[in-house]
């Protein structure tokens, strides 16, 4: 296998991250501590590298197995780690029919509707268990889904999704999930990658006070999933009203189903969890990375479940009486492991919220938290941002009480931070800041809630049995303390290691391993650190900041999206000739991404073909990764190699006179010319 890195890496994100001061630490309150799942420092001991991986049999012992695992970690075929050989377990037994003895009665998923008048659905484990055996059934009797089998899920934030998602698991089959808001197009290209025949969707949702139609995605994705070569055969879908229809688009005959009223037939039917091995993979999620085509990260049952279960317990601190909202979606790893399989493996009453956070006031995430009486919330700092800004006074009304925050995604400014901290948790929560990826499954770095201060701005030290290390360009570590910038790799496995890419395992060894193996022959997992992609740098106390990516991947509001893939889009416009998309700093967002683009000869630019392009970008991927600006220039920065320098748009964008080196480039003199229709393009 050749172990060549991906491609040449070139700062971006990383080069205009915020380079703020060493903050104060704040204590976690007493009466958090007093409570906390994690207390015992001699824990982090217990962890060491000396003890891993036995370690991590703690993490697995939370769960239920079938058959108890005969091998923590095997190495034999680095880097495809693989851990709990011999186990076998289904996830969705652990997530609900493991509870229904203790918690029966208990609500797992409140389900809150956009529309405020629209009552709450407190969704118990016993109905979740009950509407999960009915949807495997008809998964399995209907739509013919066994074991092993891929599902495309393409929905939104209701409570019928993670009905879906356990509902695979039960059955043994590969969900995949694709966020709600992407494009049928985006939906056709990731169920293509996994050949997935079925397509589980919804009519409509809310979202900002108008209920989307949703369904016409589906017959986009099933007319682009057969361009590229895939039938599919079935398209299941859920009605927002059940009985009413919500779509204006008919029902393809043959084709589409409603699976409410298939449901009928499978009233009060059970399945049997299919026993599968901790190694079969439990589901498919797709990310960006450096190239146009999205990686399917696949992660395992047995070590991703264990993670997740794990991580949420010490870091989440849920116990099973908790009210626990996570107001990401779950078409994101975030939505994943922390609304879904983390919560439901505890027993915990998890949240989840159909709409935007600010609809139809910025007051509405304090009055959905004093109604349920939640009292461990996790946001992103986009979300975070957004609120202050439109309420900044709004959390002091409502007579909530967080225990605990999590802030995750991105960078959170130290002022949006105490912002969090004084007005949304009252000074009352402890907050845990926590890094980790898609491809991590779980967290890697963040504060231990009840032992370890918190640092605005900063996530923490590694989790347990997690060892990080900064490398620079040549593979020499970094000390803590240094302030130098370099690659956050992790020195060992984890159980929630995503187990390959969907169809491409050398793309898998490029992406995290090529560029600091030590040794491609080694069986050693010490010869193989895991590479992130991100930028950071460890203070002397070992606390880790992130300062961003290190290839072409943006995080906008949070959401993961590549640079090329927006290319790609942008390319689909006839006149655009090239095109360049860079990070650009935003007060709301964070980062939102800016394109460059040249037209071929012959066209001009206007505002009709900017609204065209930025059309195209929404309706090839998603709004979500609509451009701040588009601006049309007569050439790229290039290096004499042709290769277009992003670098120096980037720092144009963010408002920087001095571009950095232009002596490579093969025409320095666009540089000027490239700065002055920016700046009137801002005037
Ligand atoms: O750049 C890091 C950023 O989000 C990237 C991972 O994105 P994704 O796979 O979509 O997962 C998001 C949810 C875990 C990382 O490579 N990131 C994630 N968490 C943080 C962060 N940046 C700064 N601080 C964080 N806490």
């Amino acid at each position: 296998m050749a172990l060549e890195p991906e491609r040449e890496i070139e700062p971006t994100e990383a080069e205009i991250a915020v380079h703020w001061k060493e903050e104060e630490y704040y204590q976690p309150p007493a009466s958090f501590i007093a409570q906390a799942n994690l207390t015992d420092p001699s824990m982090y001991e217990r962890f060491s590298l000396e003890n891993f991986p036995e370690c991590f049999k703690a993490y697995a012992d939370l769960l239920d197995w079938y058959k108890y695992w005969h091998t923590t970690l095997d190495t034999s075929h680095p880097p495809f780690w693989r851990w709990f050989v011999g186990g076998q377990l289904n996830a969705s037994h652990n997530c609900v029919d493991r509870h229904l003895p203790r918690y029966r009665n208990k609500t797992a998923i409140h389900f809150v509707p956009e529309p405020e008048d629209e009552p709450i659905h407190h969704m118990t484990y016993q109905e979740l268990w009950m509407r999960v055996n009915e949807f495997a059934a008809l998964l399995r009797d209907f739509a013919g889904v066994q074991k092993g089998d891929r599902v495309t899920i393409h929905m939104p934030m209701v409570a019928e999704l993670p009905v879906a998602m356990l509902a695979c698991a039960r059955l043994g089959a590969i969900h995949s999930v694709v966020f709600g808001g992407f494009s049928g197009k985006a939906c056709a290209e990731r169920a293509a990658d996994c050949g997935s025949k079925v397509l589980v969707t919804m009519d409509a949702y809310w979202r900002s006070g108008t209920l989307l139609d949703h369904k016409e995605k589906a017959d986009i994705a099933v007319e682009e999933a057969r361009k590229l070569g895939l039938q599919i055969e079935k398209v299941l879908i859920w009605q927002r009203y059940p009985g009413r229809y919500s779509s204006r688009t008919p029902l393809v005959e043959g084709r589409d189903f409603i699976v409410n009223d298939l449901l009928r037939e499978y009233r009060h039917r059970t399945v049997e969890p299919v026993r599968v091995h901790a190694e079969d993979p439990l589901f498919l999620m797709y990310t960006s990375g450096s190239t146009g085509k999205p990686k399917g990260v696949q992660h395992s049952t047995g070590g991703y479940l264990a993670y997740v279960a794990g991580t949420a317990k010490y870091y989440q601190d849920i116990h099973p009486e908790d009210v626990y909202w996570c107001m990401a979606d779950i078409g994101w790893i975030t939505g994943h492991s922390y609304i879904v399989y983390g919560p439901l493996a505890l027993g915990a009453s998890t949240v989840v919220y159909e709409g935007t956070p600010t609809h139809p006031d910025a007051g509405r995430p304090w009055r959905i938290a004093e109604e349920l009486g939640v009292n461990i919330f996790h946001t992103s700092p986009t979300a975070i941002r957004a609120l202050r800004k439109a309420g900044p006074d709004e959390p002091k009304k409502y007579n909530h009480h967080f225990k605990h925050m999590t802030t995750v995604g991105e960078p959170i400014e130290p002022d949006v931070w105490r912002w969090y901290y004084q007005v949304v948790g009252k000074g009352e929560a402890v907050i845990v800041d926590t890094w980790w990826q898609t491809e991590t499954g779980g967290f890697l770095c963040t504060t231990a809630p009840a032992l370890h201060p918190m640092k605005p701005g900063s996530a923490g030290p590694g989790v347990l049995g997690i060892h990080p290390v900064i490398y620079d360009e040549d593979g020499h570590e970094i000390p803590a303390g240094s302030g130098r910038a370099g690659y956050l790799c992790i020195r060992n496995p984890w159980p929630g290691q995503m187990q390959t890419i969907w169809g491409d395992p050398d793309r898998y060894v490029r992406t995290y391993f090529a560029k600091f193996c030590k040794d491609p022959n080694s069986r050693d997992w010490r010869d193989w650190p895991y590479m992130a992609g991100d930028g950071a740098v460890q203070a002397a106390d070992g606390y880790i900041r992130i300062l961003g990516r290190i290839d072409d991947v943006i995080n906008v509001a949070g959401h993961r999206l590549g640079t090329k893939e927006i290319e790609n889009a942008a390319l689909q416009v006839q006149e655009v000739a090239e095109a360049a998309v860079v990070a650009a700093r935003d007060e709301i967002k964070g980062i939102m991404p800016e394109l460059y683009v040249v037209l071929h000869p012959g066209h001009q630019p206007s505002e009709e073909l900017k609204r065209r392009i930025i059309d195209t970008i929404a309706r090839e991927i998603s709004p979500i990764a609509k451009p701040r600006n588009v601006y049309v220039v007569p050439d790229m920065p290039k290096t004499r190699s042709g290769k277009i320098m992003r670098r120096i748009l980037a720092a144009i964008s963010n408002g920087r006179e001095d571009v950095g080196d232009v002596t490579t480039l093969s025409n320095p003199e666009v540089v000027q010319a490239i700065k002055e229709i920016v700046k009137s393009g801002r005037a």
